[in-house]
């Protein structure tokens, strides 16, 4: 528990202002750099792209020639790298700040080459990505990365989509990114991803529920943020930098649905909250609602 406290004091700390969120940014981005390179690829991302390539085996929503945007990209393009390895398609990346890191991006795609055996993929399609990975290893710039993959990075501080045309992407993906928008502009973030969607379009979404504090504390529960009333969080807890909105299942079926988009497919992990007090915000919750730490969202606007 003092971990979780020392660390919720210095990211609040550096939540002050203007210049200690800039200060925040530059270190942390030095340190994500430095700890990512010459490190193994963590095999969470290798199962993210073979979810979404088993997910698009049974769904078929990737085609080649589509238009994909990835929203909250970050420093490694994951998502948007995957698919263009076995699809032909053009992609817009998009994120609120730019955190990119080109060497670590190459030394993790230098790993995937190792293990395309295991990604879910036909032999054609595993083909393209051997003849293509060479070619990412061999890039200097990020320019230079963009062009060979058709992809356009975009910096869309509105965090809400609203510089993008209406209706001209046939699929929409974000990894771990939906927690971390502001609770107030989630809405409007997950009606963008409707807006911008051609009709028949599909729109997938990963989201990490824990309390992400618990990644530098983990004797405290995986969702220890629920045993506080908002009142505390805010206070105590809560921090600019490393921002989540502890918005739960419910709330983001609630605002998919209201953004008009039908659910295709949900899947959820859930984690044992024993020993976990919960505050009375979370106590109508029901019992799988409350345990669920991670859900992967598949939607499709109607046609
Ligand atoms: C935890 S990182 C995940 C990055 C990447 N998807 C991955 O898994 O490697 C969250 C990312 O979401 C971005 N982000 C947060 N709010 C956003 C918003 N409203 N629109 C777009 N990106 C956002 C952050 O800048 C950050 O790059």
């Amino acid at each position: 528990m003092l971990k979780y406290i020392t660390v919720a004091i210095i990211l609040k700390l550096f939540s002050l202002n203007p210049s200690t969120k800039r200060a925040y940014r530059l270190i942390a981005n030095n340190l994500g750099a430095r700890s990512r390179t010459n490190k193994q690829l963590p095999p969470r991302y290798f199962n993210r792209a073979n979810t979404l390539l088993d997910l698009n085996h049974r769904y078929g929503f990737l085609k080649q020639g589509d238009k994909i945007l990835e929203v909250g990209t970050g420093w490694l393009h994951w998502e948007a790298i995957v698919i263009r390895l076995l699809f032909d398609v053009r992609s817009v990346l998009c994120d609120v700040w730019d955190n990119r890191q080109l060497i670590a991006l190459k030394d993790y795609i230098a790993q995937l080459e190792g293990m395309l055996d295991k990604l879910s993929g036909d032999d054609t399609q595993l083909d393209r990505a051997r003849r293509l990975i060479p070619e990412i290893k061999a890039v200097q710039s990020f320019d230079e990365l963009y062009r060979l993959l058709d992809f356009t990075y975009v910096l869309d501080k509105s965090g809400e989509l609203a510089s993008f045309e209406q209706e001209t992407f046939d699929f929409v993906v974000s990894s771990d990114v939906l927690e971390h928008v502001h609770k107030d502009s989630a809405l409007s973030l997950v009606k963008g991803f409707a807006n911008v969607l051609k009709p028949g379009g599909y729109s997938m979404h990963k989201i990490d529920m824990n309390d992400h504090l618990y990644y530098y504390s983990d004797t405290v529960s995986p969702k220890q943020y629920m045993h506080y009333s908002d009142r505390t969080w805010k206070r105590y807890f809560e921090n600019d930098v490393q921002y989540i909105n502890r918005i739960q299942l419910p709330e983001w079926r609630a605002m998919f649905h209201d953004a008009g988009l039908e659910l295709v497919h949900e899947e959820t992990r859930l984690e044992d909250l024993k020993g976990l007090e919960l505050a009375p915000l979370y106590q109508d919750l029901l019992l799988n609602e409350q345990a669920c730490s991670n859900v992967i969202f598949l939607y499709r606007k109607p046609l």
